[in-house]
């Protein structure tokens, strides 16, 4: 969704803007704009529909708009369609054209997040004489900032406060005052924002990857607070105008592990980053213990006691995330005998019947920002049930509201479509199943599971080395117009990232289905040359499964069959037949899904698309 950038110091704003901007690109966007003041001079307002180089021509990348203090923004349209007076910044003034050029304002500002009741405060506003260029519920926002400052003259930081106490929804807005040069007040509800900060400069981001260039000092802002920033200083403030402290926190993922290295893509370079950021999560929870491995979950503030006190599981998330679930209830029923309900966190979140008391609410998310998930843990928590994250950003929302967190340690993903994020949630929910196994005694081969666990990343590695044969046959199907997968138990489960990650990348049509249910409506689709694609890595479900994809063979299914090394000769059932380490079948899932990840860059890339930012969707979902 939006990206937010700021820089107060001592260079020029615009280059470091629009370089921060760029590295928001992959959280998606249709248009962009900055704002850059030069002393006391008005802000300079500068916007564009499209990509941020449409941005960058306007302004000579930067270098044509003087001034050391600015803000900037990429826009996901939400409230008002894509088009330059809809992009941000948004200003106070009653102008008529999109509020570009030298706009005569009080306040200039940005937003990333959604203003629920932003129709009556425009009524309010259009009452007290204010004009709209735009659609959106931003350009209220800030109206409402310059009515608050001029109706109680009071400083900034107080007018923001009275300013967030009108408005619902979410926020992370920037904010520029004419009569306040050098400093940018900013406030926070439920929408993702970091400061960053060094001795002589201050920089703002929705994320982290905007700033590692220049600093990995950063503060945190909690919900509904303030700060108000100048060169190389912040304030944090809470609603009532009081002074909040807060340490800086050091980043620890370097600029590098943020750039390509190398790869077209940002996709394929973490597709191969897999192997080691698995190998980085497992080490970080399987310790060894008198010269034997054992799960230590106590990083994440989980023992035994705690384990064993949980009578019930549920698991909400949402897109792959929620696939990781789907996939880590069938793991975690089996090896550890408990129930576990998975559900869409946007379906969760409104449940109306009780949650069990004693049960353990696992949220699972890569962002940590992602609004419905954010929204479950809470439900959750207002209810007093504990919860457990299993998050890879450090120090977002999720992560720190949860009562437990597990940390992936992915490293930054800036792909929308998740890969290497996936597989570490994976075998979070792995060390989980196998832990919680133990504490409630009914695991009986405890060391074996630990065993098979730490061989995944070598088997995700030579997983990868079928690169080719899976290339070769993605630029045979581009021009598919329907995919189907099919499988049953962790298979289905494999079934549905695999379809999810062809759908956002390739455009085509895919659909994910538990093999047993085709009979039920979808195997009318099925005609010559549909392609079928079964996982069939569950030898007590591969008959089955296999009979499901003859099924569809006849009546003119291509089949491509992924299945395990060394068990099965699948060859003279399928048309395509792909191989995968053979492993415990219980984590067979983080081995399926290689060749299939792959199978969707290799088609997104032989249809030409933009494979890291594909269309209308945006890596962090801020919004409901
Ligand atoms: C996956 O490729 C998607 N980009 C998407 O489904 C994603 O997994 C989902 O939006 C959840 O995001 P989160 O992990 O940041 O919560």
């Amino acid at each position: 969704m939006c990206g937010i950038v700021g820089y107060i110091g001592n260079k020029q704003a615009g280059p470091i803007l629009l370089e921060g901007l760029s590295k928001l690109e992959y959280r998606g966007y249709d248009s962009a704009g900055i704002a850059v003041r030069d002393g006391e001079n008005e802000a300079e307002v500068v916007k564009s529909l499209g990509r941020l180089a449409n941005l960058e021509e306007k302004t000579d990348s930067g270098k044509a708009i003087p001034g050391n203090c600015g803000i900037g923004h990429t826009r996901w349209a939400t409230h008002g369609a894509p088009s330059q007076s809809n992009a941000h910044p948004h200003v106070s003034g009653n102008c008529t054209g999109s509020g570009s050029g030298k706009v005569e304002s009080l306040v200039v500002g940005v937003h990333n997040g959604i203003i629920e009741n932003y129709q009556e405060l425009k009524a309010k506003m259009e009452r007290h004489g204010y004009a709209f260029y735009s659609q959106t519920d931003t350009e209220v926002l800030i109206k409402l900032v310059d009515y608050y400052y001029k109706k109680y003259k009071v400083g900034p930081i107080d007018a923001l406060a009275k300013t967030i106490v009108r408005v619902r929804g979410s926020y992370a807005l920037a904010v520029m005052f004419k009569d306040y040069p050098g400093k940018i007040f900013v406030a926070r509800k439920d929408s993702p924002m970091i400061i960053g900060k060094n001795d002589d400069e201050v920089f703002l981001a929705s994320d982290v990857p905007a700033i590692l260039n220049h600093t990995r000092q950063v503060y945190y802002i909690g919900n509904l607070e303030m700060a108000e920033l100048s060169a190389g200083e912040v304030t944090f403030y809470n609603l009532d105008g009081d002074t909040v402290q807060k340490k800086l926190t050091t980043i620890e993922w370097d600029a590098e592990a943020a750039e390509k290295g190398g790869y077209e893509h940002f996709m394929m370079k973490e597709i191969h980053e897999q192997p080691k950021v698995a190998m980085d999560t497992l080490n970080k929870y399987v310790k060894e213990v008198d010269g034997k491995n054992v799960i230590d979950l106590s990083e994440a503030g989980l023992n035994a006691d705690v384990l064993k006190s949980i009578s019930q599981i549920y698991i909400a998330a949402c897109g792959s995330a929620w696939h990781v679930g789907v996939q880590a209830q069938y793991v975690i029923e089996e090896l550890a005998d408990i129930p576990v309900r998975v559900e869409l966190a946007s379906e969760f979140r409104y449940r109306k019947n009780s949650l069990d008391k004693d049960a353990l609410l696992v949220v699972i998310s890569q962002s940590g920002e992602t609004a419905d998930t954010l929204a479950a843990l809470r439900m959750a928590k207002e209810k007093g049930i504990k919860t457990l994250a299993i998050v890879n950003v450090v120090g977002s929302s999720i992560a720190r509201e949860a009562d437990y967190c597990m940390y992936t340690l992915a490293g930054p993903e800036i792909s929308v479509a998740t890969t290497k994020a996936y597989t570490c949630q994976l075998l979070c929910t792995y060390l989980l199943a196998v832990e919680l196994g133990k504490a409630r005694n009914v695991v009986d081969v405890y060391d074996y599971y630990i065993d098979e666990i730490l061989e995944l990343p070598k088997k995700i590695e030579s997983t990868l080395e079928n690169n080719e044969r899976i290339q070769w046959f993605a630029s045979k199907y581009a021009s598919a117009q329907d995919i189907f997968f099919i499988g049953r138990g962790i298979d289905y489960a494999i079934c549905l990232e695999g379809s999810l990650k062809l759908k956002e990348i390739s455009y085509i049509h895919s659909e994910a289905y538990a093999a047993g249910e085709l009979k039920h409506g979808t195997i009318s689709l099925i005609e010559e040359g549909t392609l079928v694609i079964g996982s069939l890595t569950q030898s007590d479900l591969y008959e089955k499964t296999l009979s499901n994809m003859m099924e569809c063979k006849s009546r003119g299914a291509y089949l491509f069959g992924l299945t395990s090394a060394g068990k099965y000769d699948v060859e003279d059932s399928v048309n395509f037949a792909v191989y995968v380490p053979k492993t415990d079948e219980h984590f067979s899932g983080v081995l399926g899904i290689i060749p299939l990840q792959l199978l969707s860059y290799y088609i997104s890339l032989s249809k030409g698309l933009d494979v890291d930012k594909p269309r209308n969707l945006a890596k962090s979902v801020t919004v409901e």
